[in-house]
């Protein structure tokens, strides 16, 4: 697991430990994760550092890797030239060991953040106009491009999904347009109030993190010639706004108030599609998702609820 301390990867190397046994997950990541750390094997890695991870395969015998180190699509647009190099060089390290140590299986994150602003925005089809604007978006478009040239050149069995904006309590987001929508359960239990940093009316696709990580597992163990999108897969959940989730918070919190003051996310937002057609991966892999807004809100303000206490 490459990234592993990140919003995904600390719940994906969970869920696989548990399924594998922990000795058989090496976490790794440039950030020390105690919890990871503590619970099984984990290294620090660089994925820039192209000697070190063929060294971890080779030492540990890596079969499949999980490669979910990135820059995302806020953070991206403030390191434009750092983003470009952590997002493609590392893909492209992850994929030339893959290929050199003959690896079973590579996952790779995309997003939605590859369309762009004359992409259509509802319902957007597995193959559409792909015109990202922001550098993570253009990062991962090449990213999927490479992932194909991959399979079609060297036989690396390369997977991938487009996520959604992704919300879950056991981990924090860093630096996405997609954020809002976990930031405001913190400070709705916190605060009763958050300030937003989207309009109202701003739909995005977003998807519950224990569907997020089903699809994950789904899309590794169906069978290869069941998985017949080589770039990535379009993966649709929830689409709603902010002024919508604040509105399903409100239904349990009647004194929960939200503002809005857009920032230069906003930009990013609405260059995004508002919701997704995912019927290929249905189609090839039996792919659905679960959760809805409304499960998801009271699961979150449950689990978030545990462990914050109201600052008053
Ligand atoms: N959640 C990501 C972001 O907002 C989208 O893939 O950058």
């Amino acid at each position: 697991m490459i990234g592993a301390s990140g919003q995904v990867g600390t719940e994906l190397t969970a869920e696989l430990r548990a399924r594998y046994g922990t000795e058989k997950v090496i976490a790794t990541d440039i950030t020390p994760n105690p919890n990871l750390r503590e619970k099984g094997p984990f290294f620090i890695l660089d994925v820039l550092n192209r000697a070190q991870l063929y060294e971890i395969v080779t030492a540990h015998n890596v079969k499949v890797i999980y490669h979910l180190a990135a820059v995302l699509s806020a953070s991206g647009e403030k390191k434009p030239k750092f983003a470009w190099k952590l997002n493609m060089e590392g893909l492209l390290n992850v994929l030339d060991v893959a290929k050199d140590h003959k690896l079973d299986k590579v996952f790779w994150p995309s997003s939605i953040a590859v369309f762009g602003p004359t992409t259509p925005r509802n319902n957007t089809p597995q193959d559409s106009v792909m015109d990202p604007n922001t550098v993570y978006g253009i990062s991962k478009l090449a990213g999927e491009r490479w992932c194909q040239w991959y399979f079609d050149n060297h036989g690396v069995d390369v997977r991938s999904l487009r996520y959604p904006g992704l919300i879950g309590y056991k981990s924090l987001p860093g630096g996405g347009t997609t954020d809002y929508a976990v930031e405001i359960f913190y400070k709705s239990l916190e605060e009763h109030k958050y300030t937003c940093f989207l309009k109202p009316d701003s739909y995005l696709p977003m998807m519950y993190m224990p569907d997020a990580i089903r699809a994950t597992l789904e899309l590794m163990d169906a069978p290869a010639e069941q998985v017949k999108i080589r770039s990535s897969y379009n993966l649709g959940g929830i689409s709603f706004s902010p002024k919508e989730i604040a509105a399903e918070i409100q239904k349990h919190q009647p004194d929960f108030k939200i503002e809005y003051k857009p920032d230069f996310r906003q930009a990013i937002a609405d260059s995004w599609p508002k919701s997704i057609d995912d019927s290929r991966a249905m189609q090839d892999w039996n792919w659905k998702n679960q959760y809805g807004l409304k499960e998801m809100v009271a699961d979150m303000l449950t689990q978030i609820g545990k462990k914050v206490k109201p600052v008053s």
